[in-house]
């Protein structure tokens, strides 16, 4: 028997290995046809059984990448959404049931249905190389892992670690899926076959759970559940998303059978949260494709980064580019004001990598460089001095000779005008703003920005920069604000306004926090500064008073959270926040209406290219309430009614 999407091949030894090759595609993903196959092959497999079955990837690109997304898009109907689950379930345990002994080999990304396939297998073997990780990232897009993930990933690993990689999406690499129990081995790819083969024959009886994961999985299911939905509380409202707490309930009181529970299914079906957070992702992997390089544009690829500049900006900068693999020199005045960058990269290395050796190769890619050595090898050079022109007219005349030809110049200026910089440059066409947001290792967009007449070949190499660093490049025009702040500017506006009517900064922040903003817009002053937003204000709105609560604090220094006291009085990092007393209705909706209206109008001045990629810029650069689509997609719909 042949099939379109897998290869079957049984050797001398009678192993059977099966193959997933998905056909016109250059990664795996389960599809309705790709799972249809897999039930015939075991079909075949049935009718003569083999000694083992080795389930893995035919393609170089990962095990398997999940579900077949555009299939869920389709979901109207509760009775589909019973089918789609009922699929997988079904199938999963058909193959959890065989007599013969099963194995996944792992390699590569192996994701949502992907793992629950893996799960399946009588045996996991991981290959230990940097793309292997394994997730159930179901919750991100507001479902749950209905094809056996939910019972079977805690039967391996325990129910909190469990609960805590489905209710997070957050994945494991290849040694710590061993370390937890979630692989029984994990092996480097040259030894994998003749390592699968084996474990395959072994009859090694699977590593029992230790008691006390038992009991938490099994007499004291109730506690855990509880934590965890106290847990989850603090971070998503039930009413804005609705999965995790399926994925609780699920896992407590059906064993992670969604079939069982109709309810649930039909809820998290019918609420909209799933399909906007749908919209979200693929909102992002568009973003992303701004940074595939076109024939056009030639293979954009850095390898040295130069920052000048070793303050908040640059020095947060530098110490990305070089977490991501780069090798960086970072440029300041003299090498005292570059010590701090230094030291406070070497916390985010130590957080983000963990193992000393790897903490250690980072720290050897970030070179201070005061004298600026590294710009005549550097192909990315990014200015983050002072917010002055003259003194970016000064430096850029300085670095222009001794760049190469092809490097890319990009200012981080967040306030000045590209065209106001570039005049001192003999190819002005080449300067771009890569602007990125604070803090820079939390904010995953950066802004792309174009001021007429650049060369479009250095806007697309400044993207595919941007991506190789793994932050979301969103091509702007060169205009006050660009995106992010231009639209944050009059809803941070409108926040103060409403304090100096006397409403609490308290009740505002509760309100828009059950809107379902990440922070709410007074703390977000707080913590911007408000010198900054005095500025931004200046700048951005539009020639409106500064409000009086502004006026007030700016003038007695209580410049917020770094001055320990703004429209908050913070301590250790945490705002110190009175009762709130209930905001007056439609406060919320109030406060986001000039948000919006912005953002409809940078789309109409062609500022962002289209309405789908200013809601990407506006919720990857201000967090704006995900489960909604966006500001302009959310509108679109209380149109519609
Ligand atoms: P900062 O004041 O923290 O750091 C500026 C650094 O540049 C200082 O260490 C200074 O010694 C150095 N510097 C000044 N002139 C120099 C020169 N000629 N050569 C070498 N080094 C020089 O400033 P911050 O906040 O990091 O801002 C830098 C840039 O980033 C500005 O253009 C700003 O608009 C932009 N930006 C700032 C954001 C923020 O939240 N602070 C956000 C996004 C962009």
């Amino acid at each position: 028997m042949t099939f379109q999407h897998w290869n079957l091949n049984i050797d001398a030894q009678s192993i059977a290995t099966a193959s997933l090759n998905r056909a016109g595609e250059s990664t795996n993903a389960l599809s309705r046809a790709v799972m249809e196959e897999l039930g015939q092959l075991l079909d075949q497999l049935e009718r003569e059984p083999p000694a083992g079955l080795i389930i893995r990837s035919g393609k170089a690109a990962g095990f398997v990448a999940g579900a077949d997304i555009d299939e869920f898009s389709q979901l109207d109907t509760p009775e589909k959404g019973r089918q789609l689950v009922a699929r997988g379930w079904d199938l999963f345990n058909r193959l959890a049931a065989v007599r013969y002994p099963t194995l996944a080999l792992v390699r590569g990304h192996c994701l949502g249905g992907g793992l629950e396939l893996a799960l399946a297998c009588r045996y996991i073997l991981a290959v230990d190389e940097p793309g292997t990780k394994m997730a159930l990232p179901e919750v991100m897009l507001g479902i749950f892992p209905g094809w056996g993930g939910m019972s079977r990933l805690p039967q391996r690993i325990g129910a909190p670690a469990a609960l805590d990689m489905m209710l997070t999406g957050k994945g494991l690499d290849a040694v710590r899926a061993k370390k937890m129990g979630l692989a029984d081995d994990c092996v480097p790819p040259r030894v994998m076959e003749m390592a699968a083969r084996q474990l395959l024959l072994s009859n090694t009886p699977r590593r029992p759970l230790p008691f006390m994961q038992k009991m938490l999985s099994g007499p004291l299911k109730a506690v855990v559940a509880k934590g965890a939905r106290k847990h989850v509380a603090k971070k998503a409202r039930p009413e804005h998303y609705p999965a995790p707490y399926a994925i609780i309930d699920l896992w407590q009181k059906h064993d992670g059978n969604a079939l069982a529970a109709p309810g649930v299914v039909e809820r998290i079906i019918q609420s909209p949260t799933a399909k906007n957070l749908l919209r979200v992702f693929r909102l992002q992997e568009r973003l992303k494709s701004f940074g595939k390089s076109n024939d056009a544009g030639g293979d954009f690829v850095a390898r040295h980064v130069h920052v000048i500049g070793a303050g908040v900006m640059g020095g947060d900068i530098a110490a990305w580019c070089a977490l991501r693999g780069l090798s960086v020199s970072l440029q300041d005045q003299d090498v005292t004001r570059i010590a701090p960058a230094i030291a406070r990269a070497q916390r985010l290395f130590e957080k983000k990598l963990r193992q000393p050796l790897a903490v250690r190769a980072a720290c050897d890619r970030l070179i201070p460089d005061p004298e600026g050595a590294g710009v005549a090898h550097a192909d990315v050079v990014i200015e983050a001095i002072f917010e002055n022109v003259e003194a970016k007219h000064a430096l850029f005349k300085a670095l222009e000779p001794k760049m190469k030809p092809q490097a890319i110049l990009a200012s981080n200026t967040s306030s000045l005008r590209l065209e106001d910089l570039r005049p001192v440059l003999v190819r002005p066409e080449r300067l771009v703003g890569i602007h990125f947001f604070n803090p820079v290792a939390m904010m995953p967009l950066v802004e792309v920005v174009e001021a007429a007449g650049a060369d479009p070949a250095a806007v697309r190499a400044a993207c595919a920069f941007v991506r190789q660093i793994d932050k979301l490049p969103l091509p702007v025009k060169s205009a006050p604000g660009f995106l992010v702040n231009a639209v944050l500017a009059p809803y941070m506006l409108a926040a103060m306004q409403a304090v100096d009517r006397g409403i609490a900064p308290e009740s505002i922040d509760a309100a828009l926090l059950a809107f379902g903003m990440p922070m709410g817009p007074i703390e977000l002053i707080d913590t911007v500064g408000l010198d900054i937003a005095m500025a931004a204000g200046q700048q951005l709105a539009g020639g409106a008073q500064a409000p009086r609560c502004l006026q007030e604090r700016v003038t007695r220094q209580q410049l917020g959270k770094k001055a320990g006291q703004g429209f908050y009085t913070w301590n250790q990092g945490k705002p110190q926040r009175g009762p709130a007393p209930a905001a007056p209705a439609g406060l919320a909706e109030e406060l986001v209406a000039p948000l919006i209206e912005r953002t409809q109008r940078l789309v109409a001045e062609g500022i962002v290219a289209d309405a789908e990629l200013a809601d990407a810029g506006v919720i990857f650069g201000t967090g704006f309430a995900p489960f909604t689509g966006g500001p302009l997609h959310r509108e679109a719909r209380l149109a519609q009614g």
